[in-house]
């Protein structure tokens, strides 16, 4: 007899075990809300059992508030869209004062979502939440410019990104440090292994893909900030692959995301090596799709004859080492 036959299997998806550990936070499921398609969960709760999910992340967090770019924000594009946001959000005090209090009163897990142009910016926004009960870890976006280096992006520069992630570390005592990388670089190995020697203890792969759509009949840009970031399903081969590179050049947990909308996505993410998943442009046409995906995922990999993500992770490095 085969011994893993001997181990007790359960008997139905009530079975599953879907609770995963990121370094040392643990997580109900592996299914979060990602950045900036989540509001700050609250705008989210009358739709959304928020306590159903593994967690959410908040829109990124500035030092000070952000109107953001002029519309058109967002446009479909085939099987995707484009944002050019401008990072609008109320920034860190509002945040502080309006949405942490009523955030503490839920049992989910609150990642807070941090951007900056400069080093300084990264580093007051942590301080700032610091002194306060409510976040689970921080998420440092790292695709944005850096004003002070001509606008090059700290994601894209290992050492720019080294110097940002070092410096956020240095203030962040109190919660782990995931870093959000940039699928823009040509050896995403290279960044991912110069972010966690700073001292990130997660990594999230990725961001958007800086894209454009135009009307030539007008001649204008679809987004009034001419170009945007490209999300949604259509990213996400592109994006499995960069997950799947990132697990093998790292030893710290990877969260993967970029196209997710059906359990098969989690599932293929989870096969390559995430711990976790996040999931963005789906809440757009499914502001509950990260609710479902949760409440589906138990079925999923009971019907693929598996009881954990390990299993489901372990047959596609059997086959691929
Ligand atoms: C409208 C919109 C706003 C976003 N805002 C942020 C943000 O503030 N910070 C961030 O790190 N990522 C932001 N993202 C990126 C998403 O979190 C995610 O990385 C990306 O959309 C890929 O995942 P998806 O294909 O599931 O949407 C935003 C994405 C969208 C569509």
């Amino acid at each position: 007899m085969n011994p893993a036959d001997a181990v007790p299997r359960g008997h139905s998806p009530a079975d599953v075990d879907l609770s995963v550990s990121v370094g040392a936070l643990r997580l109900r499921n592996p299914i979060l809300a990602a950045s900036g398609t989540f509001g700050y969960g609250l705008e989210f709760a009358q739709l959304v059992n928020l306590e159903a999910l593994g967690g959410f992340v908040t829109k990124g967090l500035s030092r000070e508030p952000i109107e953001g770019a002029p519309p058109p924000r967002v446009c479909e594009t085939p099987s995707g869209m484009l944002n050019a946001i401008g990072l609008q959000n109320v920034g860190v005090r509002a945040f502080i004062a309006e949405k942490l209090p009523v955030l503490r009163k839920i049992d989910t897990t609150v990642v807070v979502n941090v951007f900056g142009y400069d080093l300084e910016d990264y580093v007051e926004v942590i301080k700032a939440l610091e002194g306060e009960e409510g976040p689970a870890a921080y998420e440092l976006n790292i695709s944005c410019p850096n004003v002070k280096k001509g606008g090059m992006q700290f994601g894209s520069d290992p050492s720019l990104a080294s110097e940002v992630v070092a410096a956020a570390k240095s203030v962040a005592l109190r919660r782990p440090l995931w870093v959000k990388l940039s699928p823009l670089v040509t050896d995403i190995g290279l960044i991912a292994r110069a972010v966690v020697e700073a001292g990130a203890d997660a990594l999230t792969v990725a961001n958007t893909y800086p894209a454009m759509a135009i009307d030539f009949r007008t001649g204008k840009s679809r987004l009034g900030n001419k170009t945007g970031g490209l999300s949604g399903p259509a990213i996400k081969p592109i994006t499995l692959r960069l997950v799947w590179e990132t697990v093998r050049a790292v030893n710290v947990p990877i969260i993967g995301l970029g196209g997710i909308e059906t359990v098969r996505d989690v599932l293929d993410y989870v096969s390559v090596g995430a711990t976790c998943v996040q999931v963005g442009t789906a809440s757009f046409t499914d502001p509950r799709a990260s609710d479902r995906l949760a409440r589906a995922l138990p079925r999923a990999i009971f019907e693929a004859k598996a009881f954990t993500l390990s299993e489901i992770r372990e047959r596609f490095q059997a086959e691929n080492g």
